[in-house]
């Protein structure tokens, strides 16, 4: 069985790739110091896998621990070592992703993203691990860009999280070239939406900013207000437009890239991971309310500093290179995510569910 370290392995999109991985049939270590997701995400993936494949043994470890923390990843390794289950492989979600806080904050967004990698790496070297799929962002690119933005257009953030990211790339570019290291770096666009069963759905404890998790907020409670930031942008109806892109999309392109990386030597991938296709924030509210018959109200503000109107994706490469497409529509990105938040009104941390305990690892 081929071993892989999922670093925030609880957050958002790592307890997808937790469950994707599973089912493909891979063994799974997760670091997480759950400074953003709760425990109980992975309990659930466990029980959700379990459910469907009686006989199988637990194949997922969880280790509560900071990427920052050099002697507690070794132990993670060293742990899979002496199980006769050497990780193969990195994907690496672990880190911080609020633009406004990283202006706020840039040191914290520095060591977290930027050490807590590096940190990760030398503990890679040290157990001959050479393969990662790294969690980028559209943001590497910055608000000035012409659209759809292709992979070769110019690097230049507009801010804190966005350096971080490219930093990360920067330092992974060159241990392909100088280390034959075999590495991913998927800029995502926008992930959304939740796993089609609404058992694992976006569940933020920290810093509320992404749109759709506002939208279901909304959507809950009838004396909330859903606040649009400019209507005046160069748009189809003059809000923003984004690339949203199913969760599950996303991951079946990490799937995609693990395997390419497994299967042939020394590899270097960077990829947008995006539809192609804009949607403005008007058309994304109107969708929601139109597939799931519910009332979401909503007023417009001022533009926001620093925002920008238009982002989306050339989505031709990662088709291409990975053989990758998203192929879940706009109309699926809205009810599985509404089945998530119906299902879970409090997400994960109220819930009074029995937690899987026999997955999580003390170190
Ligand atoms: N969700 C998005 O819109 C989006 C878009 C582009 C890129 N990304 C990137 O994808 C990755 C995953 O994003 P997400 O939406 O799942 O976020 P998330 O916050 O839900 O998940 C990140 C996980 O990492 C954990 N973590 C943070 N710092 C850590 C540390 N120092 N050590 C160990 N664990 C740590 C958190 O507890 C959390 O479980 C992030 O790197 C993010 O920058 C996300």
């Amino acid at each position: 069985m081929n071993n892989i370290l999922i670093t925030g392995g609880a957050g958002y999109l790592g307890s997808h790739a937790c469950l994707n991985l599973l089912e493909a049939g891979y063994g799974i270590y997760i670091v997480d110091s759950l400074e953003n997701s709760s425990f109980e995400s992975i309990s659930r993936v466990n029980r959700f896998f379990k459910e469907k494949n009686k006989f199988a043994d637990n194949k997922i470890k969880f280790f509560k621990a900071d990427i920052t923390n050099f002697e507690k990843l070794k132990i993670i390794f060293e742990h899979a070592l002496c199980n006769n289950q050497k990780i193969i492989a990195v994907l690496h979600f672990a880190g911080l992703k609020a633009v406004s806080e990283s202006e706020e904050n840039p040191i914290k967004y520095w060591e977290y993203n930027v050490s807590g990698s590096i940190n990760l790496f030398k503990v890679m070297e040290l157990y001959d691990c050479k393969n990662i799929v790294f969690s980028s962002s559209a943001a590497v690119y910055g608000n000035n860009q012409n659209c759809p933005i292709k992979e070769d257009s110019s690097l230049i953030p507009s801010n804190v999280y966005g350096k971080t990211k490219k930093t990360i790339e920067e330092i992974l570019t060159d241990l392909h070239f100088r280390k034959n290291w075999g590495v991913a770096i998927l800029r995502y666009f926008n992930p959304v939406g939740a796993h089609h069963s609404g058992i694992i759905g976006e569940n933020p404890i920290s810093n509320k900013n992404n749109l759709f998790p506002i939208i279901c907020e909304v959507a809950k409670d009838n004396n909330k207000k859903l606040n649009i930031f400019g209507k005046d942008w160069p748009t189809r109806d003059g809000t923003c437009l984004r690339d949203y892109v199913h969760v599950e999309d996303i991951i079946d392109g990490h799937e995609k890239a693990l395997r390419l990386l497994l299967n042939s030597k020394h590899n270097l991938i960077k990829v947008n991971l995006g539809t192609g296709k804009g949607t403005t924030v008007l058309e994304l509210i109107n969708t929601f309310k139109k597939v799931n018959d519910i009332k979401i109200e909503y007023e417009f503000s001022e533009r926001r500093i620093g925002d920008c109107g238009v982002l989306f994706a050339d989505s031709r490469l990662s088709n291409s290179i990975l053989n990758w497409k998203a192929r879940k529509t706009l109309d699926d990105i809205c009810r599985d995510g509404w089945r998530w938040g119906l299902k879970n009104p409090y997400g994960y941390i109220k819930n009074l569910e029995e937690l899987d305990l026999s997955i999580y690892c003390e170190i």
